[in-house]
């Protein structure tokens, strides 16, 4: 992992220093980075943007990119370069993104600008169906009747990609801890797919390539099916996936037991990384090689837990095929 060894940090970063951040690796994974904001530049941020509420990131997209250059600007604009870099390098690709400062559920709209802003330095979030928003918060409790494993508790939700029913490029996904209570377990899990020990199995299989019906339960308000193959490459050949085990319709008996392989052999894997993501922290991943899922919870009353997600694309460096344009 060359590039990884040229990693900068704060103590020994070539010119220009790193401005208003700190870089790390974490330590859970050598491929996932800790990029940790000192309360000096959230409490800079926070004071400059004050006039916006979210509201008015909500109704004005270009507000999104001003509070994004804010930041920057705030980080003697070396931010921007280390986001758009790290987002699109196959080593790493993923950040544990810490605001210092912002770990209370009061400040849940001050966490909502913050995450806004570093997600449009390198990207543009989607639309999100299920909140009709560019962003979606949602709760998990003790008990869920919804239609899908994204709020039961007291199962894992297994490892998958995002944006695999809709139409839009989903080449980055972000994911906030907003709330926290009475929780114990529910780890996110992680699985970059060069860790994979099978990808050459699957990835190289006759129905890697093969167009698959996806489909979404009701809550998504996605009403359209969409067809696209499990596997693409990357411009330099390098296998990613866009999968989702509850949302692919296999049409026959052959895709349908080589995707209950596949994700027996996901879940199986030894190198998923396991996070425990504090209150106001949020994890950044590039959503192509990196597959995300969720450890089950244990059962208590006043279990809650509040969460925050973006989806996007990016805007600045493109070195990723559009599975759907194949
Ligand atoms: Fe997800």
């Amino acid at each position: 992992m060359s590039q990884l060894s040229q990693l900068p940090t704060s103590d020994t970063s070539p010119s220009p220093p790193l401005k208003g951040f700190h870089l790390s690796r974490s330590a859970e994974s050598e491929r996932l980075l800790q990029l940790t904001f000192p309360r000096e530049t959230v409490d800079a941020l926070l004071e400059a943007v004050a006039e916006w509420p979210i509201q008015a990131l909500e109704y004005k997209s270009f507000l999104r990119f001003r509070v994004a250059k804010i930041l920057d600007d705030i980080c003697g604009n070396t931010l921007q370069p280390v986001l758009v870099s790290t987002m699109v390098d196959r080593d790493t690709g993923a950040f544990m993104v810490t605001p210092e400062g912002l770990d209370d559920v009061e400040q849940a709209d001050d966490m909502v600008k913050f995450a806004t802003a570093v997600a449009h330095l390198m990207g543009r979030s989607n639309f999100d169906a299920m909140s009709s928003q560019y962003y979606a918060r949602f709760v998990v409790q003790n008990i869920d009747n919804s239609d899908s494993y994204l709020r039961q508790p007291h199962r894992v939700m297994e490892l998958h990609n995002d944006g695999t029913f809709v139409e839009q490029d989903t080449d980055y996904v972000l994911m906030m801890k907003i709330d926290e209570q009475n929780m114990e377990g529910g780890n996110s899990l992680l699985l970059h797919l060069d860790d994979w020990e099978d990808l050459n199995i699957f990835s190289r299989h006759p129905l890697a390539h093969r167009q698959m019906r996806w489909t979404a339960p009701p809550s998504k308000n996605v009403a359209k099916d969409v067809f696209h193959p499990i596997f693409d490459v990357d411009t330099a050949g390098r296998p990613i996936m866009s999968y989702i085990d509850q949302f692919v319709q296999p049409k026959d008996f052959e895709e349908g037991n080589w995707l209950a392989d596949m994700s027996d052999s996901l879940e199986s894997s030894q190198h998923k990384v396991s996070l425990a993501v504090p209150t106001g922290s949020f994890v950044l991943i590039n959503n192509h090689f990196w597959l995300h899922g969720r450890d089950r919870f244990m059962p208590h009353p006043k279990l809650r837990r509040e969460l925050m997600r973006q989806r996007g694309y990016f805007t600045h460096a493109k070195t990723l095929r559009n599975p759907r344009q194949v």
